[in-house]
């Protein structure tokens, strides 16, 4: 489990230079340590998080008073109209922002205790996210976009070989590699974003409508892809979804309506 962070650097946080160029230093790691495991204890867990955004126009509800735990290796589908809240929660998931009140722990520790640094590294140590739309970099090739995150993280910025491995795992023949995100299909960027979610290793990933912007068949084959990582690998999955079909997928379906939990099922 990760400890609470203090704040101050650890002993392990000396500068690491990174490989291949002397005149580069990075940052050190605001969380240096190894998480263990610990598949009775929820992974992400909700208490009582109310999102709100104020407006010139008046405050409006993203999420209202959530709370709800979710497990290792579980693969959620989070379902609910268009305007509930479904992207707000995924968004507070990943750390991307902060609840009004409530508290948020990823896996146990208290969100709100975080610097701007240690939650930067949390994203990039634990987190993987997966959008509708790819967000890839449309001037990097599919290899330079997975393998950013990994360069950022490691500072390892001409060793690409855990970027071919995530490619490799997502299936993206080699050829593709050098294409940019406009030379793809759209069933092959999602395998690049998943492949760049994937490159660090991470805990949790994170989906905004994975499948939102593909064909039928092509969105099975992505399915089919993000459930294996569930299955073969244990990795937790939070997936937003419009789509019943897809949902199905999923162990667990989380409702959202109005910014509530409105039932489970699974
Ligand atoms: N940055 C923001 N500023 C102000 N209001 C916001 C912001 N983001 C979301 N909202 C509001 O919060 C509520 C929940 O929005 P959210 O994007 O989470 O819904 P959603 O369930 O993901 O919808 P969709 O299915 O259409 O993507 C909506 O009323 C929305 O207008
Ligand atoms: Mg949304």
């Amino acid at each position: 489990m990760l400890k609470i962070p203090t704040g101050q650097a650890d002993a392990a946080d000396t500068l690491r230079r990174p490989e291949g160029d002397p005149s580069l230093f990075i940052r050190p790691f605001t969380l240096p340590w190894k998480q263990e495991k610990d598949k009775e204890s929820p992974i992400i867990a909700f208490r009582q998080v109310t999102k709100i955004y104020p407006l010139d126009s008046g405050d409006v509800t993203g999420i209202d008073n959530v709370s709800l735990d979710i497990f290792p290796g579980e693969f959620i589908a989070v379902m609910g109209p268009s305007g509930s809240g479904k992207s707000t929660l995924l968004n507070l998931m990943g750390c991307l922002d902060q609840p009004s009140s409530g508290e948020i722990l990823i896996e146990g520790n208290s969100v709100r205790m975080m610097s701007d640094n240690q939650l930067t590294d949390l994203r990039l140590e634990l987190l993987g996210f997966i959008f509708q739309y790819f967000n890839l970099f449309p001037l990097f090739d599919a290899l330079k976009n997975v393998h950013y995150p990994y360069a950022t993280r490691t500072g390892r910025i001409y060793d690409t070989s855990r970027a071919k491995e995530a490619l490799r795992e997502v299936d993206l023949p080699e050829p593709f590699w050098t294409h940019r995100p406009g030379q793809l299909s759209g069933g092959q960027q999602q395998r690049v974003a998943i492949a760049r979610a994937l490159v660090n290793d991470p805990s949790i990933l994170l989906c905004d409508e994975p499948t939102g912007n593909l064909d039928t068949h092509t969105g099975t084959t992505i399915l089919n892809l993000l459930s294996d990582l569930s299955r073969r690998e244990g990795r937790t999955i939070v997936m937003v979804t419009h789509d019943p079909k897809t949902a199905e997928y999923a162990d667990r379906i989380i409702r959202i309506v109005d910014g509530k939990v409105a039932g489970e099922k699974g």
